[in-house]
Order: structure tokens, then C-alpha cells, then sequence
């Protein structure tokens, strides 16, 4: 997730108004930023890594002359946040400039073709071929417009995007096109913007068009044309008037971060899908070497840890360790070796605890590998290879769709590891490749139709005292991570443990009307799932449990149950059944007055052991 803007104003300079949007667009990326404007058919650039207000410091983004221009604020995905990967990027002559928000899926092709070409790239970012892939367009077809080669390059393009192109052939426009990332037009009598998202403009007006997949937009001091990308047909598009205060407008109209980051998790997934496939292959080939593989993490991350210790085994017949980070020193730093593998996985790539487990592995010649959020964070450096997990900013203290998208890269993972290590039949890779494609549309449906639903669920159980998580298998993942994010935030005790358990110690606990969370998807566990679940009703117990839609044998024992929609993948499951439980976490910390995107005590990124 980046942050783009662009004005065209009919008169004075555009790249103050530029730097002020991009800040209000911070909360979008922030280590790099860059701005380009035209001026009498001149490109000027400034940009640079680093969060706006050091790079301005540094460049003074403000001094860059004319009426038009274009800006960036960036969460690196492809390259690490240096200044050559900076946005804006620029074809060979230096006379089209681009500013992108998306994955480029097919960058790698483009790339070596127009490399072959003759084109010499200076970055290593999908971006940068779109900016070469219009010069090469244009050379081809000199009697093209603008617009029109433009719209002939789009059509090479493969993946989600939002861009914001100049060019010096026709210096008095700015052209947007949209698939998937979001695009938004405002407009006032000063000249028309382009943005990520309305908060950007919202100071200097609140008349917004909204911009759909497979559209373009021509923007000029006069106003804005609409355009399908398929045909070019002109869209007929008013504005209307946006009614959020700022505040409201960078949450997008949620109350809080976490509702709107639970919410964006099937784009987020989408994204996560995008990863190219060779630095999966890569960091396959170093587990496949690795005589044990430990997966370090803390917290939520060390729940996805544990989840991917069942995709590992169950797909891979790779046994895998989930360690907390906390503990890897006292519990393996002495037999940890050359031989060993670590994989450690973090959202922010800054946590202490998991950064040291990490250099006491590397200072025994262990192989670290990473998978974090923050492209260019401590663990990205010190890594021997590492993957981003495309979640874009993270506001909320709870983690949610980094969590997820974690999931989703260790399951490709896992898969990548079957396949190589031959260990489970083509087919059977087939369908879980089908079915993890299909999991944002899941995820979607969860939230649109069971959302309402755990509302009132919070509200029946808010004032219970504590609250168990039971689960079986992988499921046991989903219930640990479910309990985190209820005690974290509604400051509810709960406890969770694989379901199995109960009878050696916890049932102990369970009296009349004791709330349990059972995760039961129909997967190999559901039988004993089903019995532990009578085991908690014998003692008075209050089910809720999360279940595959339809699944009549658990509604018939439980008092509430949410739906999940059928024929999920046991070792994919995590995903889509984790979500329910966001949403009851954050539904019960609302009901209880408390704010969920600052629990108590706690800190987004914990840089202290
Ligand atoms: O940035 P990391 O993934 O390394 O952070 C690990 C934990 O601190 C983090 O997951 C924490 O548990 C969250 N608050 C959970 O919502």
C-alpha cells in the first residue's frame, strides 16, 4: 500500500499543495517520498527515502516549479526503501514519469523485454516498466497521443495498480487508470486532483469522483475525462460531496484502524497472492537444504508460526519448529548450527525479542530467513533472504490483516515445498492452489454477512469474566490468536488450548454459563472436536463456535455459532476462521467503551526484550 497524488492547477506551483496531501496520506507508507512537476515542458524531481518530513528537510519538497505535478508516498514491496526505488520513476530520456500504487505481476517479463529492447533501468521496482513500457510504446506508434499510448501500454500490464503518469509531449496533463488499487478525483476552482484516497484533498475541497476498475482519467487545468481502458468509450461521472471531517476520512468512514484493516483483508490477500514466484522458490530451496527449521516469532506473529508448522508438515512432511522469540536463546541458542534454518516472521521487523533470537541464530552460522512486513526494517537487513507480506501500514495495535497475509504467504510456502519436495499428488496442489485463490472472496463474504451477527454476540458475552479457546489441530492457531486478540484489547481474561486438553486440567475451570470459543472446521478433528464440545456442555458451558456453514451437528449443540463458507481446506483454514474472531474482539472492546486501535500498556512495534 502507497499513497499517490497529482494536481493540475490553473495557477501557481503545484508541489506545496503536493507535499501537504502526501503527509495526509502518510498513514498510507512512509519510507520514501518523491514528487515530480512539469514545468514549461521540463521534468523537475525531488525524492528520497525516509518519512516526509525528514526528506523535505533534507530537499525542501516544496521548491520544485509548476502548475502540475505528481507525488508518492511509499510502503516498499518491490526493491528496499532507497532513493533509487523511490517513486517517481522515469523512462530512459527522463520524459514520462510515473508515480504507482500496486503490484505489477508481470514486471519480471516486461522487464527483460524491454531490456532486450535497450531500455536500462536504474530501479527494482515492478514500477519503473511502466514508465519504459510507454516510451517503448510510443516509439513504436509515434502518431499516438498521450492518452492513447497510455491506454495501448495498459493493456500489457498484469496486476493491481493506481497511477499517475506525466508526459512531456503533452505537458498540460496528468493521466490516472485504476484496477484494484483506489483512485479518487477532486475537484475545486483552483484545478482538479488525483489521490489514493479522499483525506489527501479534503482541506482544499469536498467534491470527489470516485474512479472505478478499468477506467482512466484525463486531468487538466479545465477538469477531468473519464475513460474505460478496454475501449476508451467516455464515462459520464458528477461529483459528490464528501460529509467526513479529515479524521474520518484517513480511517475511510470506520470508527477505528482495526475495523477498517479487518475490512481490507480480502484486497490484502489479493496482494499477498501477487508475490512472485521466484522469492518463493528461493526461500523453498533453503528450507528444502536445512537439516531442523526453527519459526521464531512473538505474539500474533508466533500464532502464524504455529499454524505454519501444521502447513509445513501436512503438505511439505517438513517438521518445523514454532519457538517464541522470547525463549529461543534459553531454549536453542546452545545446539543452534550451521546447519539449522531459521525462519522468523514479524510484522513490524523491529521486535527485540525476535531480532535477538535472530543474530544469536546468524552468530551460530544459522541460515535466517524472514518474512515482515516492513520492507527495509532490522530483519529484512540481517536476513539472508526475506519475503514482504504486502499488508501495507498496520495502524491498529492488534494485529489483523498482517496476520493474515502471513498465513496466506507461509501457506504458498508450503505449497511451493510440496510441490518441490514431491510429496503430496499434483491434484491435491491443484485444489489448494484453487482454493487459496479463492480465499479474498471468503474472506469477504465473512465479513459481509456475519458481521451484524458477531455484533450482537459481543453484546451478549461482554461482561463475562473469562472465556476459553478451544480448538484441534491447526484450528488450535486460530484459537490461540482468537484469544490474544480478546484479552489484548477488551482486557477479558481468556485462555486457550488445544481442545484435547481440557480434560487434563482446564475443564476444572468450566461452570454454568462459562462461555468457549470452539474453532471446529469440518476437517479431520471435527468428530473429537464434537466431543470435547459435549465434555464443556456436560459441565454448563456456553458454545460459540465457528463453523462451517451449514455444519447442523455443532448448531445443534451450541448456543451461538458464526458461519464460515463451506469446503475450506483444513491447512488453509486459519485465514478465513481467524476473522470472526477480529471482528468478535473488536466488537466486544467497542461494546465495553474501550478504544481497540490503543489497547493499555501495550506498543505496535516492542523494541524492548
Ligand atoms: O511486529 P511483530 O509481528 O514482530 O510483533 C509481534 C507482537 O508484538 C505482536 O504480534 C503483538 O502480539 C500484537 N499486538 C498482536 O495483536
Amino acid at each position: 500500500m502507497c499513497g499517490i497524488f497529482g494536481c493540475v492547477l490553473k495557477e501557481g506551483n503545484a508541489a506545496p499543495i503536493i507535499h501537504t496531501s502526501l503527509k495526509r496520506l502518510e498513514y498510507r507508507g512512509y519510507d520514501s517520498v518523491g514528487i515530480a512537476t512539469l514545468n514549461n515542458k521540463e521534468i523537475q524531481i525531488k525524492k528520497d527515502q525516509g518519512k516526509i518530513d525528514e526528506v523535505h528537510q533534507r530537499l525542501d519538497l516544496n521548491n520544485l516549479e509548476g502548475n502540475i505535478g505528481i507525488g508518492h508516498t511509499r510502503w516498499a514491496t518491490h526493491g528496499a526503501p532507497l532513493k533509487i526505488n523511490s517513486h517517481p520513476h522515469t523512462d530512459c530520456k527522463g520524459d514520462i514519469v510515473v508515480v504507482h500504487n500496486g503490484i505489477i505481476e508481470n514486471f519480471l517479463e516486461l522487464k527483460a523485454e524491454l531490456q532486450n529492447l535497450g531500455h536500462t533501468f536504474v530501479s527494482k521496482t515492478d514500477t519503473e516498466v511502466m514508465a519504459h513500457l510507454i516510451e517503448e510504446t510510443q516509439k513504436q506508434n509515434p502518431k499516438l497521443t498521450f492518452e492513447q499510448t497510455v491506454l495501448e501500454s495498459l493493456k500489457r500490464i498484469e496486476g493491481s495498480y493506481a497511477f499517475a503518469i506525466l508526459s512531456t509531449q503533452e505537458p498540460n496533463k496528468i493521466i490516472c487508470a485504476r484496477n484494484e488499487s483506489p483512485l479518487v478525483i477532486g475537484i475545486n476552482n483552483q484545478g482538479v486532483f488525483c489521490a489514493s484516497d479522499v483525506p489527501a484533498f479534503l482541506s482544499v475541497t469536498n467534491q470527489a469522483v470516485m474512479i472505478n476498475n478499468g477506467e482512466l482519467v484525463i486531468l487538466t487545468a479545465e477538469g477531468y475525462e473519464i475513460k474505460k481502458i478496454s475501449d476508451a468509450s467516455p464515462i459520464t461521472r458528477t461529483p459528490i460531496t464528501i460529509e467526513w471531517t479529515p479524521e474520518m476520512a484517513v480511517k475511510q468512514g470506520y470508527p477505528h484502524f482495526m475495523i477498517k484493516e479487518i475490512h481490507e483483508q480480502p484486497q490484502v490477500l489479493r496482494n499477498t497472492l501477487r508475490i512472485q514466484d521466484h522469492y518463493l522458490d528461493l526461500l523453498c530451496t533453503f528450507l528444502d537444504r536445512a537439516n531442523e527449521v526453527f519459526l521464531v516469532a512473538c505474539g500474533t506473529s508466533y500464532h502464524a508460526c504455529l499454524a505454519a508448522s501444521y502447513m509445513f508438515s501436512k503438505l511439505a512432511y517438513l517438521p518445523t519448529y514454532p519457538v517464541y522469540a522470547s525463549e529461543f536463546l534459553e531454549q536453542h541458542g546452545k545446539s543452534v548450527n550451521i546447519d539449522s534454518t531459521i525462519l522468523a516472521v514479524s510484522q513490524s521487523g523491529e521486535t527485540a525479542d525476535t531480532i535477538a533470537a535472530v543474530a544469536c541464530a546468524q552468530q551460530r552460522a544459522a541460515t535466517v530467513l524472514s518474512l515482515t512486513n516492513v520492507i527495509g526494517s532490522t530483519l529484512t537487513r540481517i536476513s539472508r533472504v526475506y519475503i514482504g507480506t504486502q499488508a501495507g501500514p498496520e495502524i491498529g495495535v492488534a494485529a489483523t490483516k498482517t496476520f493474515t497475509s502471513q498465513l496466506s504467504v507461509l501457506a504458498q510456502l508450503a505449497l511451493k515445498l510440496a510441490k518441490k519436495r514431491g510429496k503430496i499428488s499434483q491434484d491435491e496442489i491443484d485444489c489448494l492452489e484453487e482454493k487459496l485463490q479463492e480465499l479474498p472472496n471468503v474472506v469477504d463474504t465473512i465479513v459481509t454477512t456475519q458481521e451484524e451477527k458477531i455484533k450482537q454476540l459481543a453484546k451478549k458475552y461482554s461482561d463475562s469474566k473469562i472465556f476459553f479457546f478451544l480448538g484441534r489441530g491447526i484450528s488450535t492457531a486460530t484459537a490461540f490468536e482468537g484469544r490474544l486478540k480478546l484479552m489484548e484489547i477488551a482486557y477479558i481474561p481468556a485462555i486457550a488450548f488445544p481442545a484435547g486438553e481440557s480434560k487434563h486440567g482446564p475443564i476444572s475451570l468450566v461452570e454454568d454459563g462459562f462461555p468457549v470459543v470452539f474453532v471446529c472446521p469440518k476437517d479431520d478433528t471435527h468428530k473429537t472436536t464434537i466431543s470435547n464440545i459435549m465434555e464443556m456442555k456436560a459441565r454448563g458451558a456456553h458454545i460459540i463456535a465457528i463453523i462451517e456453514e451449514g455444519d447442523q451437528d455443532i448448531k445443534n449443540l451450541a448456543e451461538d455459532y458464526i458461519e464460515v463458507p463451506k469446503d475450506i481446506p483444513a491447512v488453509l483454514s486459519p485465514i478465513p476462521y481467524s476473522v470472526p474472531l477480529q471482528l468478535l474482539a473488536y466488537y466486544t472492546a467497542v461494546e465495553k467503551g474501550y478504544d481497540p486501535d490503543m489497547p493499555r500498556n501495550l506498543a505496535k512495534s516492542v523494541t524492548v526484550k
